[in-house]
């Protein structure tokens, strides 16, 4: 999971067990209160590289105190807040809702902490609970150790309030709990989200190697993308650009076809969430004709984008959008401008990746032909992408999807912008440029 702001300081005060009850007092803060009109902290994960995008919508949702940090965002607001982002937010991987915060320089430390939160006033015992803890520069040893002293923490709370306790269930659990150490504090959050908010719902079918929804919707929000020119996906497998896009330009909530955590906190208000779900920031609208293009190579995928895009829009709305199936370096220019926002396929194998290479040329030649006028951007993991097409990228944003390390190349489509396209070598993505996705 992308990580909390960074500690300012590596260095580890002394532990806040050794102080006395008032010092103590003034060190450790603990949430445990019924969410009324007072300030909340919060911190939403959302894929590294977005965290501009993340922050602005955080804004436009009236968020203050918005700290972007690596790999998420920060921010203060109602409790009320926190609920809309997981129900507006196209970019958050998470809302994480902060219940403590202290120094700590034990695992013990830890533990009287997340035993301070007054966890039966906020779910109830029949619920399911999992604890992941993440780290940066922890002297402690063992994070699973940290978890299972909070889940002790929690169950032995619940124990002391009831007959009953929750317990614990790793793969599909009503409540998680994410705890979060730096050198030396650490802050536990409850979980608003539940399944990660890139599941937006409208995904049936699978298709080999889709992006994440909201790095598919970042990645358009980054290119100023608002559903007010044409774009086109020109391999588009299962569609997920296409359908953020739809999903955009109709002015729909993410999280319209999907349910969160927090309707099974004890205090949630079905009436309340039901007018926030309601009172939508700008009017809905049907899609354009000619806005949404979409193309593979493969019949399957365009099948699966076309039932995705009805998921959203419905069997009407969705034939607004064109959807082709034929080689990419073979589609006729769309529309007189617009935007390119495309995925081709990586070749992590070495004769994959050798047979892309080739490639890249004719895709190159297309752009040229077909695409003068546009703005042409290709989420890949190949460095040599620009090179092989022969373009110079006019902006190139490191971007994580999944675990693979990938750059977000942007191309101006002026005519005459090409140069000759440089013989590459065919060797595999070196491993460098692969690093372990947080969330
Ligand atoms: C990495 S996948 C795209 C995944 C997509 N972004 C999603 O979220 O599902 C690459 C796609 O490019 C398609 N493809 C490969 N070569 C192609 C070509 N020459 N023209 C059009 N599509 C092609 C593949 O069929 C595949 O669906």
């Amino acid at each position: 999971m992308p990580l909390p702001p960074k500690p300012t300081s590596p260095a580890a005060p002394p532990s806040p067990l050794s102080r006395n009850d008032d010092q103590q007092r003034a060190t450790i803060i603990v949430k445990a209160k019924a969410p009324s009109k007072a300030i909340e902290k919060f911190f939403a994960p959302c894929p590294r590289g977005l965290e501009g995008v993340l922050a602005d919508e955080l804004t436009a949702l009236g968020a203050q105190k918005i700290e972007p940090t690596d790999g998420g965002v920060g921010f203060s607001g109602p409790y009320e807040l926190g609920q809309r982002a997981c129900y507006w937010s196209r970019v958050a991987s998470r809302v994480l809702w902060q219940q403590a915060d202290a120094e700590y320089r034990s695992e013990d430390d830890i533990y009287r902490l997340a035993r301070a939160v007054d966890w039966p006033h906020l779910f109830a015992s029949h619920l399911t609970i999992r604890v992941e803890t993440n780290a940066i520069r922890s002297p402690l040893r063992s994070l699973d150790f940290v978890s299972l002293k909070v889940k002790d923490a929690i169950v032995d709370k619940f124990r002391a309030a009831m007959n009953s306790r929750p317990s614990v269930d790793t793969s599909m659990p009503d409540m998680r709990i994410f705890v979060f150490l730096t050198a030396y504090r650490a802050t536990i959050y409850l979980d608003l989200a539940g399944e990660a908010l890139f599941k937006r719902g409208y995904r049936r079918d699978g298709l080999a190697a889709p992006l994440r929804e909201n790095l598919a919707a970042g990645m358009l929000l980054l290119k100023g993308w608002r559903g007010d020119k044409p774009l086109l996906d020109a391999m588009c497998g299962s569609g997920t650009i296409l359908t953020e896009a739809a999903l955009i330009a109709v002015n729909r909530a993410p999280g319209s076809q999907r349910t969160f955590a927090f309707e099974k906190l004890r205090f949630f208000d079905a009436s309340r969430f039901k007018e926030i779900r309601e009172a939508s920031p700008i009017a809905s609208r049907a899609i354009a004709e000619k806005l949404l293009f979409g193309n593979d190579i493969n019949p399957a995928a365009i099948e699966t984008t076309r039932r995705h895009l009805e998921n959203v829009l419905g069997t009407e709305g969705a034939r607004a959008v064109t959807l082709t199936q034929q080689r990419a370096e073979d589609i006729p220019r769309p529309a007189e401008n617009g935007l390119l926002l495309t995925n081709p396929p990586y070749g992590e194998r070495l004769d994959e990746l050798a047979q892309l290479r080739a490639w890249y040329p004719s895709l190159g030649a297309w752009l040229k032909r077909e695409l003068s006028g546009w703005t042409a951007c290709f989420i890949t993991a190949d460095r040599e992408f620009p090179s092989g097409v022969g373009f110079k990228p006019s902006k190139k944003t490191p971007l994580f999807n999944g675990a693979l390390d990938c750059r977000l190349f942007e191309f101006q489509m002026y005519s005459g912008s090409k140069r000759e396209p440089k013989p590459l070598p065919t060797g595999g993505i070196p491993l460098e440029h692969q690093r372990a996705h947080r969330e």
